[in-house]
């Protein structure tokens, strides 16, 4: 390339000048357009082969680094997948928990690389934001190659970011105290979250969102109730005193999951429940869109008053699976202590 900034002193260089000129060559022409024209090479599969090199990378970041837990086939069986709750996600199934798209539809490939980059705060997923760019995006190609469905389902598109009415406020209790209502009053959260005020309020709550009173509630209100996802596995609703969020806290990020809810857990999709002014004509103030953002509000701000609760005298230890066996596996728990007829002296003297 270098060749086509020196003066053509001869009938080759002349040639070559031409052929330059021409774009054929590679090089750049005075007006500085891009010196590589790729409009010919898809004609000869380029894009195909780039594709298959794309997968081929993936493949190997994937079983480098993702193998351990996601397991050979993506089916979420790797060597150390037992030990985690809750277990890493089967890719076969390809059930992806966070998105942008409804609970239910597949992610887009900006939601599997934001969750690659970020990990899931409060499980076993790492965050990779050491990984290049490129290597993500490879990974994320890869891993739809374990599932049929990113071929027979089309593809989800986000759903609606209303804009935040609450954004421009310096001071957020308005959307706060507006959140907490209509967490407990109007979608009630608590029937699987547990509450946070007391049942006299979430009462008054009710009564103003035009629902009926409760006399009695369900037992342990303050604590979440498990919910099995739809493999079976026991998942317990966020205490958002105690719990991580797993795809953040920031209030978008919020507002987001609760409006597309989490597949294949318990945790409805919002977006489409919120916009009631015309089921309550009556009472138009009612619920809106705008009040997932409010929700989102009152979320973070009992995610913040965490650090006030990690006083160790404080912490309640809610049932968790115990033992997490393969399947077809038994346990036959050690009861005693083993005698392998070994002597204090065999030690020493090994030593
Ligand atoms: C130490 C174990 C571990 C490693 C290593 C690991 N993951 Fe995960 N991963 C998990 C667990 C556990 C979950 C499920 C978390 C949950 O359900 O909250 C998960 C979930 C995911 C999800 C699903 C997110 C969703 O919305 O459902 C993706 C995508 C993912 N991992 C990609 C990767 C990739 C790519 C790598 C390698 C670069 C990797 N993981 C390495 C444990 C791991
Ligand atoms: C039918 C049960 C149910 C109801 C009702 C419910 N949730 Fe959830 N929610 C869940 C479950 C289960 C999870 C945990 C999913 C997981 O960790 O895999 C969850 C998780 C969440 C998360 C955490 C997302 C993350 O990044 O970890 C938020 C935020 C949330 N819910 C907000 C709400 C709000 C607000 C409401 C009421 C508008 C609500 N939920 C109603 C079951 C429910």
């Amino acid at each position: 390339m270098q060749i086509c900034r020196i003066k053509p002193a001869t009938a080759v260089f002349t040639a070559l000048l031409i052929t330059c000129s021409a774009g054929q060559l590679g090089c750049s022409d005075s007006q500085g357009t891009p010196d590589i024209d790729t409009s010919r090479a898809s004609e000869f599969g380029f894009q195909q082969s780039v594709r298959t090199s794309q997968i081929e990378e993936g493949k190997v970041a994937y079983q480098t680094f993702c193998i351990g837990c996601h397991g050979v086939d993506g089916d979420g069986n790797g060597v150390s997948a037992r030990f985690y709750h809750p277990r890493p996600r089967n890719f076969i199934i390809a059930r992806f928990k966070l998105s942008s798209t409804r609970a239910g539809q597949l992610p887009t490939n900006e939601d599997i690389r934001r969750t690659i980059i970020g990990g899931l705060k409060g499980s076993a997923m790492p965050g990779w934001d050491m990984l290049p760019a490129r290597t993500v995006t490879a990974l994320v190609a890869y891993i739809k190659t374990f599932s049929p469905k990113w071929q027979e389902k089309s593809p989800a598109s986000a759903i609606p970011f209303v804009d935040d009415p609450y954004r421009s406020l310096e001071d957020k209790s308005t959307a706060i105290a507006r959140g907490e209502a209509v967490f407990h009053g109007y979608a009630t959260c608590w029937t699987c979250h547990p509450a946070y005020v007391s049942k006299q309020k979430i009462n008054e709550y009710l009564v103003a969102m035009e629902n009926p009173a409760r006399d009695t509630f369900r037992d342990n209100l303050y604590r979440s109730v498990g919910k099995p996802d739809a493999g079976g596995e026991m998942i317990y609703p966020t205490d958002f005193k105690r719990d991580f969020v797993r795809a953040g806290a920031q209030v978008e990020v919020l507002y987001r999951s609760i409006s597309t809810g989490i597949t294949g857990t318990a945790m409805p999709t919002w977006v489409d429940s919120m916009d009631v002014a015309s089921i309550h004509d009556s009472n138009v103030q009612l619920t809106s869109s705008a009040d997932l953002w409010a929700m989102a509000y009152y979320v973070q701000s009992l995610v913040l008053t965490r650090p006030a609760r990690l006083d160790p005298n404080n912490l309640d230890i809610r049932p968790r699976p115990q033992i997490i066996l393969q399947p077809g596996e038994a346990f036959v728990p050690i009861l005693e202590d083993i005698d392998t007829g070994a002597t204090d002296e065999e030690f020493s003297e090994d030593d």
